[in-house]
């Protein structure tokens, strides 16, 4: 990466060469202005590199306010409008970057997340922008001059600029490079930050619930997990912690955030075994069978997981021999199996964080902090959490677009 020769000053710095700092420094390069992009990390973008198993599921063709979770949840209409999944879909055209739609509209590359990091770096020198990396922060303060409003002291030396950028992203997967220093400078200058939380992460069982599951640890089936105002249908699979799947990290980012303080989250995730069906339908149907109970699970649930699970609640007869009332009760606990975490896998396998920089103090239009002129934040770093599917990514894409368009 080139350091900068002897120019100190720039119109725009970006502290974090991730998804959205990278967007973020092309556009303003673009437009004319003098941006230098700096970031820790010896190696660039390494989570746009490891997304999506390697393919990056980069966008997702359905995108609203509903795929986010915020405390200030109108906050991302404007920017998502503004730069929306097409537009992403352009920029990737003029690059002949094959890519592929899968389940739930989620975009992802044919070949490798590398080509999205290599057009972002192409996008970054059509805009001459200048690179510090690895480069480590020491401080930045507030500049004396109009045009020096920010003095960064960093490993390279000391750089002042009129806009700087922050979009140091959140703490997910701290050995690549994850780090609080956004909060940090947020809180710097005087902007709350709501508390951070691993979210689209594993959840953990008690011992006693684990004890049960513990032999079905790799076993997956379709599921409805609900839980708080999050309600999604995918994949729950059972390991040797606890359970994951597409729609447990869904629900865990509602089970973290259940004391935000509004009705959004929950203390338990609720699990519908039976989400392509009405449970008490089939089981009526199948009422006088003498087969046991767990044996007739297994026309719709694994095997093991289906007397796992009858175990538990001792109802191992034949199913004939249970009653209206039993029956019910068992229609119950199959279309609403109440599961409640005792915690997550934490930061080392979250795929996001919930919280961050609280937006209400950015103007939605430009990520400009209301009160501190020429401090803006992009991407993750600020409280606004994507669904699983390429909405994380499309945050960073339409708020880096939106700052490099204002900065
Ligand atoms: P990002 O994390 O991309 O970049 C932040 C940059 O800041 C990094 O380069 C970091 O080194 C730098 N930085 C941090 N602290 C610093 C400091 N103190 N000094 C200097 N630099 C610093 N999303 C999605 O939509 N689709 C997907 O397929 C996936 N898949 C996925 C897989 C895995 C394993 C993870 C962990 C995450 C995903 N995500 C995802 C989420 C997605 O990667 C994430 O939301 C975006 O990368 C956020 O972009 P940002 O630019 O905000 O942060």
């Amino acid at each position: 990466m080139n350091i900068p020769a002897k120019t100190s000053h720039f119109d725009v710095i970006v502290i974090g060469a991730g998804a959205a700092g990278m967007m973020c420094a092309a556009q303003a390069g673009q437009r004319g202005r003098k941006v230098l992009i700096l970031d820790h990390a010896a190696k660039l973008a390494e989570k746009i590199r490891i997304s999506g198993g390697g393919r990056c599921n980069f966008t997702n063709l359905d995108v609203t306010v509903a795929h986010y979770l915020s405390r200030n949840p109108q906050f991302c209409r404007s920017a998502l409008a503004r730069f929306t999944p097409a537009h992403f879909l352009d920029m990737m055209a003029r690059y002949a970057i094959p890519w592929h739609e899968r389940e739930h509209g989620q975009l992802f590359c044919d070949d490798s997340a590398q080509d999205i990091i290599d057009m972002l770096r192409s996008e970054c020198e059509n805009g001459q922008v200048s690179w510090a990396m690895p480069c480590k922060l020491e401080s930045v303060s507030a500049g004396s001059a109009a045009g020096e409003r920010f003095i960064l002291d960093t490993s390279h030396g000391r750089f002042s600029c009129e806009s700087l950028v922050i979009a140091t992203g959140g703490l997910s997967i701290p050995k690549i490079g994850a780090s609080p220093l956004g909060y940090r400078i947020a809180e710097q200058f005087g902007l709350p930050v709501v508390a951070p939380k691993p979210a689209l992460v594993p959840l953990t069982l008690a011992p006693e619930e684990l004890e049960i599951y513990k032999e079905l640890a790799g076993m997956a089936f379709d599921a409805v997990a609900e839980c708080g105002a999050g309600r999604f249908r995918e994949n729950l699979l059972f390991t040797h912690r606890g359970l994951s799947g597409p729609v447990i990290l869904q629900a865990s980012s509602y089970w973290q955030a259940r004391d935000y303080g509004g009705d959004d989250g929950g203390s338990q995730v609720t699990v519908n075994l039976f989400p392509a069906e009405d449970v008490r339908q089939w089981l009526i149907e199948r009422a006088r069978s003498k087969t046991l109970l767990g044996n007739l699970l297994t026309e719709r649930l694994p095997k093991r997981f289906a007397h796992a699970w009858c175990d538990q609640r001792d109802w191992n007869k034949p199913t004939n021999q249970f009653n209206a009332k039993e029956l019910d009760a068992i229609a119950d606990a199959l279309s609403g199996w109440t599961i409640t975490p005792n915690g997550t896998l934490g930061y080392a396998k979250a795929e996001v964080t919930l919280g961050g920089v609280d937006t209400r103090e950015l103007s939605s239009k430009t990520m400009e902090a209301r009160k501190v002129a020429g401090l803006y934040f992009v991407g993750e770093v600020m409280d606004v959490t994507g669904h699983l599917g390429g909405y994380n990514f499309q945050w960073a894409w339409a708020s880096g677009h939106a700052a490099g368009q204002a900065v």
